[in-house]
């Protein structure tokens, strides 16, 4: 029986990596896909995820609107790692498909209630802002939740778009705190592991001869990789989000421990910041397994040939 799954997503081309990943898999089934503003505004993730679904032939996937701003703050959002599109980096056509009607967190909320209790996981690669929403809107779902396996936070690697706080907390940290406080079995995939999952100039390559999927994918790292490049110097692109869907693949690849995370909504310069308690030296109740480690050369592996299967499916 396939884990089913619900995505809440601000794509963002390495977000459009982990729908692909997740559209490729067999082992997942995608219930929808709800959008959040963040790495651009609502209106363009909410596009992005519908041409990400026609690009992978996957247009039966309803794809949602959720919050167009984080709860209480001002959206700020990350043109200048994805490009005005949000998928600079090659153009596709204009999405067909329809956005559905029902907002996003509605669709979270209808769907926990309906399917059996403890089976749908929530893999939120964008800010937090629809999960809480749902959660402070109807927390009878909480504890219907499997699990939520999201990308965010840092502990070591500390901060992207502050010296103290990863994009999607910091986007929304009231969010984050909501969920981080709820109680959910929570999996975390930060940048102390996210940074360590760099494209190489051959798997670049090797996605870009796969067929249109691919070479997708190999544009839209071409682009996305020279930010970080220009910032930290390193070769490669960092397949942030993908790392949360091959986690729910192979979580044998991954090793981290479970551990106590707070959420600073508060701190002057350190809004946003993930207080990893890695080392245990408070007394507070562990509340998320946090991964610190990952296979990358089996995780590349893993995406290339997943991938490289819907070009090979769409070839025919
Ligand atoms: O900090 C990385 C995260 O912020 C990723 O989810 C990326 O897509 C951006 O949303
Ligand atoms: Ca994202």
């Amino acid at each position: 029986m396939a884990r089913k799954i619900i995505i809440d997503t601000d794509p963002g081309q390495d977000d459009a990596v982990a729908l692909l990943l997740a559209m490729a898999s067999p082992e997942l089934e995608v219930l929808g896909i709800t959008c959040v503003a963040g790495n651009v505004p609502l209106a363009l993730t909410a596009r992005n995820a519908r041409i990400v679904c026609e690009l992978a032939g996957r247009d039966d996937i309803p794809v949602f609107a959720g919050c167009d701003a984080p709860l209480q703050r001002r959206l700020v959002t990350a043109e200048h790692v994805h490009g005005r599109s949000g998928l600079d980096g090659i153009t596709l056509p204009d999405p067909v498909m329809p956005l559905q009607d029902r907002h996003g967190v509605d669709f979270l909320i209808d769907t926990l209630r309906s399917e059996p209790a403890g089976t749908v996981t929530l893999v939120p690669i964008g800010p937090l802002t629809n999960i809480a929403t749902a959660f402070r809107r109807a927390p009878d779902v909480v504890g219907r939740v499997k699990q939520v396996v999201m990308m965010g936070g840092a502990y070591f690697e500390v901060g992207n778009v502050t010296p103290s706080a990863e994009f999607n907390i910091f986007v929304d940290p009231e969010a984050a705190q909501v969920v981080f406080a709820s109680g959910v079995d929570l999996v975390v995939l930060p940048l102390d592991l996210t940074h360590r999952a760099l494209t190489s100039r051959a798997w670049v390559e090797r996605m870009r001869v796969t067929g249109p999927v691919g070479r997708a994918v190999a544009s839209w790292t071409d682009f996305f990789e020279r930010y970080d490049q220009q910032k930290y110097g390193n070769a490669g692109a960092p397949l942030h989000d993908p790392c949360t869907i091959a986690w729910l693949l192979r979580p044998d690849l991954f090793d981290g421990r479970r551990i106590n995370v707070e959420i600073e909504t508060e701190g002057r310069f350190t809004t946003g910041m993930t207080v990893a308690d890695w080392w245990g030296v408070t007394d507070r109740p562990a509340n998320a397994l946090f991964l610190r480690h990952v296979e990358t050369e089996q995780l590349f592996d893993l995406i290339a040939r997943r991938i490289a299967s819907l070009d090979k499916a769409a070839a025919g």
